[in-house]
């Protein structure tokens, strides 16, 4: 017998038959069956319309079911639905050039994988084969995704349990002057002491055995910290000088999040690799990569590059990522987010800080904020501890809650929350979800001292 679109019981039923979920304890959770979506929200079954102020994970950046997307996937599935990829097939080369043309410098070349992990893999595989050398550095704060190097990589407690301590991987601090690893009170200073430290690491690992740096252009999940004036340009001076590559992880950052297409172009910083994913497409079908300089793409002319899989430029997914990108030029939609954020959402969260003992700072740029939720505002102590469970995590759970009371589906982290809307959000949604988010927080503003 077959689940009906009407019947919620059977989807829910079926889900916790048969369903291996992502992160979760499988007897602990009670996933929303999900009845549609367009634009800037989604619904259940009972008529509830959520605001979706998260992006489901920071990737719808062109909202839901946007037409010309879901266009593109219809034709193509008529033409043509998939092709090994040794083949040259016209929507992965136009996939391609749309998205070099719109890379940083000379990142020319793409690598095309079916997420964001597996572009971090793949980045780090390169950097390695290119360089002869082992290790990679990253910083505490970061996500870089689930898979073997990548959670290796990863800064945040999703890496304890798969650590396996020889992935090659050593850990440092970026920057982040709200909770200074360095003491510092200025961006200034922090950017600094951020270099002298990373700087330092580099040379008691030991230069000659370092592959590459990765860093989220803009750090994501673990909290939209944007970096200091001077501090990716002086990594970029401190790869070129130990001839270490850098990888900008714009998985999350990238495609229009920041208002500009890449993170990067806020800093004049170019890479040597790219790893994107999320708002390429927006997840219509799955779809990451690997934009590649010159000279990293020219180690493998005539050396074989040991990488692939069996959808690499997956034609769905590069007919989706061709209506994405090309929608996004014709309808400004990189430009929506720099304004909505610049004129709305930042006014409006700073606005929301001073009134609400819980906000302890908010940050970002485009449609990329953060609050950080405190205990006191003097203090600065997060509003849960780090990694809180159970009954520890309560503060957090009870303001997701009442956010989703008001209509308000939130992005949750730790301490924080993350206003990551569409970058198709107009002005009077973004005012309705402040407004749900606003009335929201008087729930964690409870647990200030
Ligand atoms: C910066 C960053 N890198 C990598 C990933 C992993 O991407 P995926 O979940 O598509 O494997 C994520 C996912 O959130 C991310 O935010």
């Amino acid at each position: 017998m077959s689940t009906t679109h009407s019947d919620p019981a059977a989807v829910k039923a079926a889900d916790r038959a048969h369903v291996f979920h992502s992160w979760s304890a499988q007897g602990l959770i009670d996933p929303l069956p999900v009845a549609g979506a367009e634009g800037s929200y989604f619904w259940d079954y009972d008529g509830n319309r959520y605001l979706d102020f998260a992006s489901q994970l920071v990737n719808t950046n062109i909202g839901h079911q946007h037409p010309k997307v879901v266009a593109a996937i219809q034709e193509q599935a008529g033409k043509l639905c998939t092709l090994a990829p040794g083949f040259a097939v016209d929507v992965r080369s136009e996939a391609a050039r749309l998205i070099a043309e719109r890379t940083p410098g000379d990142l020319d070349k793409i690598f095309f994988t079916n997420g964001g992990a597996e572009a971090v893999e793949n980045a780090v595989r390169m950097a390695r084969l290119h360089t002869g050398r082992p290790k990679v550095l990253s910083t505490y704060r970061s996500y870089h995704g689930a898979t073997a190097a990548a959670i290796n990589l990863t800064g945040d407690p999703r890496r304890w349990p798969s650590d396996s301590g020889s992935a090659g991987v050593v850990h440092f601090w970026g920057p982040f002057l709200y909770r200074s690893p360095f003491h510092a009170e200025t961006e200034a200073q922090e950017c600094e002491r951020a270099l002298a430290h990373l700087e330092q690491t580099i040379a008691f690992e030991g230069p000659q055995a370092i592959a590459a740096i990765i860093l989220e252009t803009v750090p994501g999940t673990a909290g939209i910290m944007v970096p200091p004036p001077g501090y990716l340009a002086g990594v970029r001076e401190l790869c070129d000088r130990y001839g270490i590559v850098l990888i900008f992880d714009e998985v999350m950052a990238g495609f229009g999040r920041t208002g500009r297409w890449f993170a990067a172009d806020h800093f004049g910083v170019t890479p040597d690799l790219l790893t994107f994913a999320k708002g390429v497409n927006s997840g219509y079908v799955p779809l990451g990569g690997v934009a590649i300089s010159a000279e990293i793409a020219a180690t493998f002319d005539q050396r074989p590059y040991p990488g692939g899989l069996t959808y690499s430029g997956h034609p769905l997914a590069c007919a989706s990522a061709v209506a994405t990108i090309n929608a996004m030029a014709e309808e400004r939609i990189v430009e929506n987010a720099a304004e909505i954020g610049e004129k709305v959402i930042g006014p409006a969260l700073r606005e929301i800080a001073e009134r609400h003992p819980s906000v302890g700072e908010v940050r970002g740029l485009g449609v990329f904020w953060a609050l950080d939720l405190v205990r006191s505002k003097e203090t600065r102590e997060p509003l849960v501890p780090y990694n809180a469970a159970g009954a520890d995590n309560a503060p957090m759970a009870e303001f997701a809650a009442a956010c989703k009371r008001g209509g308000l589906w939130p992005f949750v982290n730790m301490n924080r929350t993350h206003v990551v809307p569409p970058c198709t959000i107009t002005e009077a949604e973004a005012k309705e979800g402040l407004a749900a988010l606003d009335e929201a927080l008087t729930s964690a503003d409870a647990h200030t001292v």
